[in-house]
């Protein structure tokens, strides 16, 4: 009896240990990221080559394109020539052999048109990969293997972009629309490559992702206070070469990677030079004058100080205290081939390096023109910021239109309506893996009063 009593104590303390242990592991706190050396560029040069210019050289050739894509009359960029009756998020370049093509820009997913005006710099919330486009690239690639003479020059301009296609189109899709997957997509393109030389090749030369973690995608305008970039904050060294890896998409060899590269300082002082838009609606000042303090007493540790002498802390939340989806920086440990990939790649190379830092937790990222950037979270499961404030009544299923988004000015975010249960590819499911909108409880101790007071200021970020 006394014997098995011992060994009962013994067990429950080494029971309480390993909880203990597992608790304090191994990112109890904060985390300080340090800034590191940018390259400078000329910002005006950096948005021509972002709306027109020939980061990816390889595409559909331009007469197929518009047989197959409407012409669209918006011209929301004031772009001209043959750019002028494609979509902003669709540029006109000519390949290597000179055959004029058609290629997706970054516009794809860093802008969206709010309030009738396309924002360049404004996560994509609203684009849809629940479509499989692999029989769209098989067909392409028969009609352009069947040219000949000198169309046959059409195939060779296009050939890049057909197989990464063909590879990506069946492995790269998500069950809803609105939440983006440019992280699989990456991982993809990295196991067709070679780490050193970039060299394509249509079988995996490593496994592959084997789930699909949805993100939203972060507001550009953010990116000129944070130390590091993306959701775990990542992303260290030259950011240029984070934002010339769509690049992988279609790159021949490391002199057309090197290539590129050298207009990417240009590229990031563009970035760095777009401001968050301003909350067009009247403000009540008095009320956002109390929601400032309450947000300096609860918010600002993590997400710093706005206005005049504003200073953001750039600071890591580790997974005990964040307490959202874990799928997204958990896949860095359970699938580490492709951060080591990129740690060994050509970008780690030359005077202006990248790496990779896995984390365990998400970056408190700037809250600026935070009114505007709804759904939330790093996958977007939470739809408008009162929800965000009070974990309650944020819903479990929702869903909002995406042939006429309509948004909610007053407690910002997507008008919706709640569901009882899954639905078609329209309702934001949270109990799916990667999908859940747990955590940030931060708001939860706040009353009514004060969480109105607090969106109300946020309003004015
Ligand atoms: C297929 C969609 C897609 C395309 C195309 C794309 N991005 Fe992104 N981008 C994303 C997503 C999603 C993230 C966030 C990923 C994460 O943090 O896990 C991101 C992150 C970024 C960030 C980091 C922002 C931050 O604050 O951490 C920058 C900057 C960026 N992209 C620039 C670019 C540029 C420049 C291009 C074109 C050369 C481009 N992106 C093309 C989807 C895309
Ligand atoms: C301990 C640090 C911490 C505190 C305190 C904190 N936050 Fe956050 N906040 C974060 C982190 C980390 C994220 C990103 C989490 C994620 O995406 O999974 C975040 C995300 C957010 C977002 C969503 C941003 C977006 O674009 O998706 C909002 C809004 C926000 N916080 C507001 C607040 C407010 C208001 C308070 C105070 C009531 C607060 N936070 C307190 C760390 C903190």
């Amino acid at each position: 009896m006394k014997k098995t009593f011992v060994l009962f104590t013994i067990a429950l303390i080494s029971f309480a240990f390993v909880n203990i242990t597992s608790v304090l592991e191994p990112n109890e706190s904060p985390t300080y990221i340090p800034p590191s050396k940018q390259r400078t560029g000329d910002a005006a040069k950096g948005y021509e080559y972002l709306t027109t210019g020939d980061y990816l050289k390889s595409g559909i050739p331009y007469t197929f394109f518009m047989m197959g894509a409407p012409k669209d009359s918006n011209n929301y960029l004031n772009r001209s020539g043959f750019n002028k009756n494609l979509s902003h998020d669709f540029t006109a370049v000519k390949a290597p052999n000179g055959e004029l093509v058609v290629a997706p820009n970054c516009l794809q997913c860093h802008s969206q048109v709010f309030d009738g005006k396309l924002v360049v710099g404004m996560g994509n919330s609203l684009s849809d990969f629940t479509v499989n486009r692999q029989s769209t690239a098989l067909i392409a690639e028969k009609m352009m293997k069947n040219l000949t003479g000198t169309n046959a020059k059409k195939y060779e301009a296009a050939k890049n972009f057909i197989d990464a296609l063909k590879v990506i189109s069946p492995n790269l899709i998500t069950s809803i629309k609105g939440v983006n997957l440019a992280d699989a997509l990456a991982a993809i393109l990295v196991a067709h490559r070679d780490p050193k030389t970039l060299q394509w090749s249509d079988s995996n030369l490593m496994s592959m992702p084997t789930e699909i973690i949805p993100t939203d995608v972060p507001a550009w305008w953010l990116l000129k206070k944070k130390n590091a970039m993306f959701y775990n904050g990542f992303g260290r060294g030259d950011f240029g070469r984070f934002l010339m890896a769509s690049n992988l998409l279609t790159v021949s060899d490391t002199s057309e990677a090197r290539e590129v590269d050298s207009h990417f300082n240009d590229v990031l002082s563009y970035i760095y030079s777009i401001n968050a838009p301003k909350y067009p609606k009247p403000v009540d000042e008095k009320l956002a004058a109390n929601g400032r303090k309450v947000f300096a007493a609860n918010c600002s540790s993590c997400h710093g100080t706005y206005g005049e002498g504003g200073k953001y802390p750039n600071l890591l939340i580790p997974e005990n205290i964040i307490q959202t989806d874990s799928s997204l920086y958990t896949s860095n440990y359970s699938s580490p081939q492709f951060v080591n990939w990129f740690n060994k790649s050509w970008f780690t190379s030359g005077d202006h390096p990248a790496k990779l830092v896995p984390y365990r937790g998400y970056i408190a990222p700037p809250l600026d023109g935070v009114w505007a950037t709804a759904p939330y979270l790093h996958n977007g499961s939470v739809p408008n910021l009162e929800a965000m404030l009070n974990s309650k009544i944020r819903p479990a299923y929702w869903q909002r239109s995406f042939s006429r988004p309509s948004y909610n000015y007053e407690i910002p975010g997507w008008n919706y309506e709640t569901k009882n249960e899954a639905g078609n590819n329209e309702v934001y499911n949270t109990t799916q893996k990667g999908y859940s909108n747990s955590g940030h409880y931060f708001g939860d101790k706040l009353n009514n009063k004060e969480r109105t007071a607090v969106i109300e200021y946020l309003k004015t970020l």
